[in-house]
């Protein structure tokens, strides 16, 4: 059944207070991302294709006839990468993912080289700009920006897909499509997602990566969640209502060490102090929330340590070296999970399946 939405058929006042769940036919067009701009878009079945098709891509991209191939898919379209929100590990992967595909990019990080700076509004920019390009690629500290321009360009002649790479402090949707494609990898041979326990620490209040994460995990079968925070930073109630909803187990502690020996997943994460009205972060002691060397002891064999970067004191350096550590190895599946994202936004999936097929498969 088709229950697909079209955003020109919906006011701003009405599409804005809708349930994230009843967003998600405006997101998705036939069962495939069009916009990407909450986790709640992505099922089960949407996550295990894309992460078949990043490790096809992967393996294609082995060989320089292969990277040809990718790089003819879509040679034709060109992307902006709009980041008014510093980055650069989302904004090279993002911009290393466009090139793997042959797209062709243009950038803009520093409004003062605007017109905002003429006093455009950043909606007429992002709208001036969208017509020269056929993707936009959005980071904005603005809660539901990218959402607010995938509605504003629904009516325009030429609307774009749009994909949030980071808004305010409440949705990372490819962060966490890269984290579950991190974990689907890591338990390959262990049975998968399902049943495992994941932990996450840190900052789980203004976290945004968490937030899209912890969502995308309710798609698996028994997975218990552990979140692990000072008082003041723990996960916010709508985390918890919306794993309430899902019939998902959690768990919420203090206390990091005596949870780490059950984890199948721990997913560290840095204060996000720049959220901070008076530097009332800098004031807590966090140093319980390190997860050092001697920590490794206590952890299963076969479990992981996450961190979505950059790091600051939450994982000493000499974890690195412990295979159980895939942190870097997450970066670069960040930059695979996206060129597949962006195949199968503009329907180039069946045909990396192909080419799959006759070369490799
Ligand atoms: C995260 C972000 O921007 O939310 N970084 C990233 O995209 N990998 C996490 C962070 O900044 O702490």
């Amino acid at each position: 059944m088709n229950n697909d939405k079209r955003l020109i058929d919906i006011t701003w006042d009405e599409f804005q207070p809708l349930s994230l769940p009843a967003k998600i036919p405006y997101c998705n067009r036939n069962g495939c991302p069009y916009h990407v701009l909450i986790a709640q878009q992505f099922d089960r079945a949407m996550l295990d294709d894309l992460g078949i098709l990043a490790t096809k891509i992967r393996r294609i991209a082995k060989s320089k006839a292969g990277m040809l191939f990718l790089s003819s898919l879509l040679e034709h379209k060109r992307a902006m990468l709009y980041f008014s929100q510093p980055s650069s590990r989302t904004f090279l992967s993002f911009y290393a993912a466009c090139q793997i595909l042959g797209m062709k990019t243009a950038e803009l990080r520093d409004s003062t080289t605007s017109s905002e700076m003429k006093g455009e509004s950043q909606e007429d920019s992002v709208r001036t700009f969208s017509s020269y390009f056929d993707l936009l690629i959005m980071r904005s500290p603005i809660q539901g920006f990218a959402e607010k321009m995938a509605w504003l360009l629904s009516s325009t002649e030429r609307p774009v897909p749009i994909i949030n790479a980071g808004s305010g402090k409440d949705q990372h949707p490819t962060q966490a499509l890269l984290d579950i494609y991190s974990l689907q990898r890591s338990f390959e041979k262990t049975g998968g997602i399902d049943g495992k326990t994941i932990v996450f620490v840190g900052d789980l209040l203004r976290g945004r990566t968490v937030r899209s994460l912890s969502f995308l995990l309710t798609n698996y079968r028994n997975v218990r969640q552990i979140f692990v925070a000072p008082p003041q930073l723990q996960i916010g109630p709508d985390i918890l209502e919306q794993l309430d909803a899902a019939g998902v187990t959690y768990e919420v502690h203090h206390e990091f060490e005596p949870v780490i020996p059950r984890a199948d997943a721990i997913y560290m994460t840095r204060i996000q102090d720049e959220w901070d009205k008076d530097g009332e972060s800098k004031k807590l002691d966090t140093s319980a929330f390190y997860f050092t060397a001697r920590h490794l002891a206590l952890l299963k064999p076969q479990a992981v340590v996450m961190h979505p970067l950059p790091r600051r004191q939450e994982i000493a350096t000499d974890v690195d070296r412990d295979p159980r550590a895939i942190y870097w190895r997450q970066a670069r599946n960040g930059m695979w999970i996206r060129v597949a994202l962006m195949a199968t936004i503009f329907g180039r999936a069946p045909e990396v399946a192909a080419y799959y097929e006759q070369t490799l498969g």
